[in-house]
Order: C-alpha cells, then sequence, then structure tokens
C-alpha cells in the first residue's frame, strides 16, 4: 500500500516536520496577554473551583511512565510495522507531539505572563499536563531514534498570533477534538487488541481525560464571556469548527494504512470523531455543523482530492506544477466557502456547562 505522507528517516526529518508550517501542520500560536488577564470566570465560579480542585488532586500523575512491558512490545512492534504502516505512524507521532507541545508552550506563555490568578493557576496544571504527553511520545519517537528536539523547535517554529477568543474556539475544539480521537482510538482497540500494533494505545484512555479537562476550561472561560458566544462571533465559531474537522479530515485521509492496521476506515473514524465532538461542543457553542448533510460529506471528499492533488503538483515542480498548485489553492478556497455556507444546526446552551467524558 502507498501512502501519502512524507517519509521521515532521521532525526532531522522528524524536527523539520514539527518545524514546518504549511495548513495543515500543527501551529504554535502566541496572543495578546494583556487582554488575557482580563479575563474574569466569576460568573462559573463554582463549576470553576471544581475543576481547579480535579487538577489538584493531579489523578494522572503516575500515568506518563513506561512499564517494562512497554519497552518489550514497542522493540517487537518496530520489528514488525510494515514500512507503510511505519511512515504513517511516524507521522503521527510527530503531529502529535508537535501539537501537544504546542499547548505546552501557549500554557507556559500565558502562566508567566499573567498575573490573574485564576488562569495562572489553570494554565500552570494545563501546561503541567502538556509537557507529559509531549515527553511520553517523544520517548515512543526515541525508540526509533527520532526523538523532536523540543527546546529547539520552540525556539524555531513559526507563531501565530490569534486574538484570545480565537485562541479559546481553536483551543477549546482541539482539546475536544483530541479527546474525541484518543478515546475512538482506544475503545476500537478494547474490542481488538490484536490490532494495537504499538503499546503507546494502552495509554490512551486515562490520558484523553486529560484533554477533555483542558476542553472543560475553555468552556468555562467562553460561557464565563458570553458575549464571545452571540452575534457575529457565531461566525467565527462556525469557520473555527469547519477548520478544524477539514483539517483533521485531509490529514486523517493521508494516513490510511495507520487506520487500516486498527481496524478502522478512515472516513468511519472521522465522522465518529466529528459526531462525538458535536455532542460535546453543545456544552458552549450556540450551533454545531450538519455532518450529515449530503454536500457536507462531497465537500469533505473534494478536499482530499484537492490536497492530494496539490502533493501531485508539488512533486511534478517547474511552471506547470506550480500553476497546478494555485488552481488547487484556489478550488480549496473555494470547498471551503461552500462548506462553510451549509446550513448549520442551533441550540440552546445547557445550564450546566461541565459534562464527564463518558464515551
Ligand atoms: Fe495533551
Ligand atoms: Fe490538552
Amino acid at each position: 500500500m502507498t501512502t501519502a505522507v512524507t517519509p521521515i528517516a532521521s532525526a532531522e526529518d522528524a524536527t523539520r516536520k514539527a518545524e514546518a508550517s504549511t495548513l495543515l501542520s500543527p501551529r504554535f500560536y502566541t496572543t495578546d496577554f494583556g487582554a488575557m488577564n482580563r479575563i474574569d470566570v466569576a460568573p462559573v465560579r463554582a463549576e470553576w473551583d471544581a475543576m481547579i480542585a480535579e487538577y489538584e488532586g493531579d489523578n494522572n500523575q503516575d500515568h506518563f511512565q513506561r512499564d517494562a512491558a512497554f519497552a518489550e512490545e514497542a522493540r517487537e512492534s518496530l520489528a514488525r510495522l510494515s514500512p507503510a504502516l511505519r511512515q504513517e505512524f511516524l507521522d503521527f507521532l510527530v503531529s502529535s507531539v508537535t501539537s501537544e507541545f504546542s499547548g505546552c508552550v501557549l500554557y507556559t506563555e500565558i502562566r508567566k505572563s499573567v498575573d490573574n490568578p485564576d488562569l495562572k493557576k489553570l494554565m500552570g496544571f494545563m501546561a503541567r499536563d502538556e509537557s507529559r504527553h509531549a515527553g511520553f511520545i517523544n520517548s515512543s519517537l526515541k525508540d526509533f531514534g527520532l526523538g523532536v528536539d523540543l527546546g529547539g523547535l520552540k525556539r524555531t517554529k513559526r507563531y501565530t498570533y490569534f486574538k484570545p477568543k480565537y485562541i479559546f474556539y481553536a483551543t477549546y475544539l482541539s482539546e475536544k477534538i483530541g479527546y474525541a480521537r484518543y478515546i475512538t482510538i482506544f475503545r476500537q482497540l478494547e474490542r481488538h487488541p490484536d490490532r494495537r500494533f504499538h503499546p503507546i494505545f494502552r495509554w490512551f484512555e486515562r490520558w484523553c481525560n486529560d484533554e477533555f479537562r483542558h476542553g472543560e476550561s475553555f468552556a468555562l472561560i467562553l460561557r464565563a464571556n458570553p458575549h464571545l458566544l452571540e452575534g457575529a462571533n457565531k461566525l467565527w465559531i462556525r469557520f473555527f469548527l469547519l477548520a478544524v474537522y477539514a483539517t483533521m479530515y485531509v490529514r486523517d485521509h493521508m494516513r490510511p494504512a495507520m487506520h487500516e492496521a486498527m481496524g478502522l476506515n478512515s472516513t468511519d473514524y472521522d465522522y465518529r470523531v466529528f459526531q462525538i465532538t458535536n455532542d460535546i461542543s453543545r456544552q458552549v457553542f450556540p450551533l454545531t455543523l450538519d455532518i450529515d448533510h449530503p454536500a457536507f460529506r462531497a465537500g469533505m471528499e473534494r478536499l482530499c482530492r484537492i490536497a492530494a492533488a496539490a502533493d501531485a503538483a508539488k512533486a511534478r515542480g517547474g511552471v506547470i506544477g506550480q500553476a497546478r498548485r494555485i488552481a488547487c489553492a484556489v478550488a480549496g478556497a473555494a470547498t471551503f466557502a461552500r462548506l462553510y455556507l451549509l446550513p448549520t444546526k442551533s441550540h440552546a446552551l445547557p445550564e450546566q456547562v461541565r459534562m464527564a467524558p463518558a464515551w
């Protein structure tokens, strides 16, 4: 089986991949720390304090350590992986370590830059969790001799500036979709242990509860500031929902071998993740995308075909390759715009914000 991911053959390749700034690669963010400092969570104080108490309890303190069986299983796994699966799995690990570390860097910067005690405390806890997650993935990359230089990445990767409200929409979604992705994989491999081709997946259940709680934190911040969920901001919410879903869909469809190895089909897996994320995000967003609309499904497929054509054009190079890349960019933007204009489903927000990770 062929794979669409760029091969990673050395630690330098892994770091270069983590550093890359493309439409599909995880980004690093910076923001307006002064505005962040003025965020007030008083309207959700009771739920907030209960959440902070959970962070203080730190029930995953002992989780991100590799046991003896891990090393053994990882060694066996490395020997067994087919070349296509190996490349897709490496691509998965590098993009995961980048997005985990992206959270760590952002939350650490916010913690250092604000004196608002609520935010400072929260950001410290979330940075603690993300640094464990990133370190844990990186140790699996190191088994392949492909560890990413995270300190170097922090210095060299480009940062995208987002206003605080965009940070809230984007990180809320990436935390919740992260939860949905990890739990869907965990449940699948729980049912089919013979499909678990690497021990890291055994860690996903307790791991994704951290991501769920991080998402809860942003849900409370947004619900404490309801103007961020009304009026023209609904257009931004719609934009971020679509951008996050479309990016995931296109990226996952470049990894057919990895999903197949787990007994999953990339499309079914992604729609399961969309469904979970839609169900959760009703706690905070007044609208969800209509993921069952035939035009939505067709548009997502079209984005994948355009991404594949853009890759082929890039590989071809020259004037024709360049012209084809421009045509793909235009077609991609038009498809995204059509998806954006599809009808959405609106609903009222529940009184109680917090949810349990029940999937
Ligand atoms: Fe994480
Ligand atoms: Fe997280």
